[in-house]
């Protein structure tokens, strides 16, 4: 039995609902024995800092003791995980997990940005006593390889940062709802607090990724190469453009989730994550 018995997501879209997915199968199974989805339109809930009394009475009166923050990193959303933090922490939740999910942002604190945005808030959680669980996780691998990032795989087109040989961590959302679930619900309190999970589904150089989807599909890739230095221009010109900060950071060796020696992917041993090339095809 899990040690939290009621663990709350907040912010149920693209990843989110993968975890709700998996939570309501480990109530299902008897795991553990509630979950409460908090959105703003269905249970209405406001992240308002003037509402902070009331979201605080919806997380104590469902007996919420871990919540997962999957709350978007656009429109600006993330900036209310401050007023959700304290309002967790006065309705008694145990563990707050926020919405990280992607590279390594501590050392971003003190940044701008959605990188300093997420850093700065796990100085935040420290400071208000809340402990945290962190799951660096690389971008995901069964959502990213699109239009967003210059792909188009069924007409051969795809780019790559610099030379392409610079190694990025991957992870599909539902493996990433697995372990998050798994973790939460098999682990100790002790094992949780203020622990930062660095998991990888796969990890791969661009040009590995070309030449593995071309060795299983016998199709041709025509990949371009941006330069780092154009990367980082066009990220001069628009600095809201995600997908070449993205590129720009990988291209920096900020796409890892950490070294190889510190992944955490051991800590689930029936973890089974799905390669990028798999999933590719
Ligand atoms: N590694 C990757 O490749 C990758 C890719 C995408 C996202 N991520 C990360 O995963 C986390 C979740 O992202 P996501 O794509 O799942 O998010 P999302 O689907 O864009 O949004 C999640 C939820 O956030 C809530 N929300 C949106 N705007 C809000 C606002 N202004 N104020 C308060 N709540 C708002 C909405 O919930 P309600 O409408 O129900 O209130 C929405 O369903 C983020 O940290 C993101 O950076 C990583």
């Amino acid at each position: 039995m899990s040690a939290y018995k009621v663990i709350a997501v907040a912010g149920a879209g693209n990843l989110g609902m993968y975890i709700v997915r998996e939570l309501l199968a480990a109530k299902a199974a008897g795991t553990i024995d509630g979950v409460v989805v908090l959105t703003r339109y269905i249970v209405p809930v406001s992240y308002a800092p003037e509402a902070i009394d009331t979201l605080t009475a919806a997380l104590a009166s469902h007996g919420v003791d871990a919540l997962v923050s999957t709350l978007s990193h656009k429109a600006n959303a993330l900036s209310v995980q401050p007023v959700l933090a304290r309002a967790a922490h006065a309705a008694g939740v145990r563990l707050f997990v926020p919405s990280e999910f992607g590279n390594p942002t501590a050392q971003h604190a003190g940044g701008a940005g959605v990188f300093g945005q997420k850093g700065n808030f796990q100085g935040e959680l420290k400071e208000l006593g809340l402990p945290s669980a962190v799951f660096y996780t690389g971008p995901f691998s069964d959502q990213i390889f699109k239009e967003f990032l210059g792909w188009d795989i069924e007409n051969g087109k795809v780019e790559a940062g610099a030379d392409g040989n610079v190694p990025v961590s991957y992870t599909a959302r539902k493996d990433v709802a697995r372990f998050v679930v798994y973790a939460l619900t098999t682990q100790p309190p002790a094992e949780l607090e203020w622990r930062t999970f660095r998991i990888e589904g796969d990890r791969k150089t661009m040009n590995e990724l070309f030449a593995a989807y071309q060795v299983k599909t016998g199709k041709t890739l025509n990949p371009r190469y941006l330069p780092e230095d154009e990367l980082a221009q066009t990220l001069k010109k628009n600095p809201g453009d995600f997908a070449r900060m993205l590129q720009l950071s990988w291209v920096q060796h900020g796409g890892t989730v950490g070294r190889v020696d510190e992944l955490d992917n051991g800590a689930y041993a029936e973890w089974n994550p799905a390669s990028v090339v798999d999933l590719l095809v």
